[in-house]
């Protein structure tokens, strides 16, 4: 938690504690109730929409007693990076300082690892130089040791679908053995890559099936973003509208990593009161900054992913992909090309597959910026 009252109250990076942290109070309750409970939850939505800030807005408010790890595997490629990252966790949750942190870094340290300090920053990493079975051992007693603590646990691994790349087979269901033996240790699973996060923890073919709380992470609720948006302009001795409020959340189609990011620049840009000119100038200045970006899935996809994603982003939802009306107004070439390209453009997360309300499924597209550059010009 920051006490510090930031410059600027929509903080586009980590999260920044719960002044600068909008609603989630149902999540919350929800995964601070299943850790009293000791169960364990995967957490499962589209990207940018607050998965990751919903995790530290709870593990910065745990009860006394309990100590929470995060750990991002995102960038892991095999189980030996999943223990330096563990281990790295571990020297971040608590400084050498105090008691339990002598505790903990004593503890890491018999294991071995090398351990350097970030120039910048000063934080200390754990980098392990092990055979693989040496490997499993140590998480295993990396666990062993936490799960014996006077202090109970929450591990939150994030990006958990990672884990399904790992070369090491059975990763997932190796990790799940390890956790049933945790008495005093729970885990929250957070991942955007639906699909295979409904299959690790949905299907009755995998470890995870019914050990887990899931919990399907929604967009935050149109309304009650708008108030904190205008609450916190006013915080600030600021004003904005309602309505150019709504219009920033319907820009940014409610993922909080847009909302925020238009948020920052355009209350950075307003002295007291946001015009309409002041907010469409910082879009535009956005899209602008962001066209080299836009330009580099041009130049990484074929002729035919590049047409199908231009036209998803025209037509927002698309529902039927392959059906001879959308094929036609946007110039595809047939159902067959479509679905290949449908397929490369999910696996690079340009696009994705949801379903709505009624449960008809659907696809769209993951940066909102790019669709709104998509219908400002005309590209080829
Ligand atoms: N409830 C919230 N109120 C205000 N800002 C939020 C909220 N949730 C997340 N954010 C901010 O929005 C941005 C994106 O959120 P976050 O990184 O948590 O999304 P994510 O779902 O983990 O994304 P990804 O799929 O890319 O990992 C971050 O800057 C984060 O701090
Ligand atoms: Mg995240």
């Amino acid at each position: 938690m920051n006490p510090k009252k930031l410059l600027n109250p929509f903080p586009v990076s980590t999260y920044q504690g719960p002044d600068y942290f909008c609603d989630r109070e149902q999540e919350t309750s929800k995964l601070v109730s299943n850790i009293n409970a000791g169960i364990s939850s995967a957490l499962i939505s589209v990207r940018r929409i607050g998965k990751t800030g919903l995790i530290q807005h709870v593990l910065s408010r745990l009860p006394h007693g309990f100590k929470g790890i995060y750990i991002d595997i995102l960038e892991t490629e095999n189980i030996h990076q999943f223990l330096n990252h563990l281990g790295t966790a571990l020297l971040h949750a608590e400084s050498e300082q105090t008691g339990t942190g002598r505790k903990i870094w004593n503890f890491i340290k018999s294991l071995r690892p090398v351990i350097t300090f970030e120039t910048l920053t000063g934080a200390p990493q754990a980098s392990f130089d092990l055979k693989p079975k040496q490997t499993e051992q140590s998480i295993d007693s990396i666990l062993s040791f936490l799960d014996s603590q006077p202090f109970k646990t929450i591990i939150a691994i994030d990006e958990f679908q990672q884990i399904t790349n790992y070369p090491e087979k059975n990763a997932d269901s190796w990790l799940r053995t390890r956790m049933q033996q945790l008495k005093n240790t729970v885990f929250i699973f957070s991942g955007s890559q639906q699909h295979i996060m409904s299959e690790l923890f949905a299907s009755p073919k995998r470890p995870f099936y019914r050990s887990t709380s899931i919990m399907k992470l929604e967009k935050l609720d149109f309304n009650v973003y708008r108030d904190f948006i205008i609450a916190q302009f006013k915080r600030y001795n600021k004003e904005i509208s309602r309505e150019i409020s709504e219009d920033i959340l319907v820009l940014g189609d409610r993922y909080t990593y847009y909302i925020q990011l238009v948020c920052n620049r355009v209350f950075a840009a307003t002295s007291k009161q946001v015009t309409s000119d002041i907010w469409k100038q910082q879009v535009y200045e956005l899209l602008k900054e962001q066209e080299i970006v836009f330009f580099g899935y041009r130049n990484m996809l074929t002729r035919n992913q590049w047409q199908l994603l231009k036209a998803i982003a025209q037509e927002g939802k698309v529902f039927k992909p392959t059906g001879k009306e959308f094929l036609g107004q946007y110039g595809l070439l047939n159902s067959a090309s479509v679905l290949r390209s449908l397929h490369s453009l999910i696996k690079y997360e340009l696009i994705f597959r949801d379903c709505d309300s009624e449960g008809i499924p659907f696809y769209g597209i993951y940066d909102v910026l790019f669709q709104q550059w998509c219908l400002m010009v005309q590209i080829p």
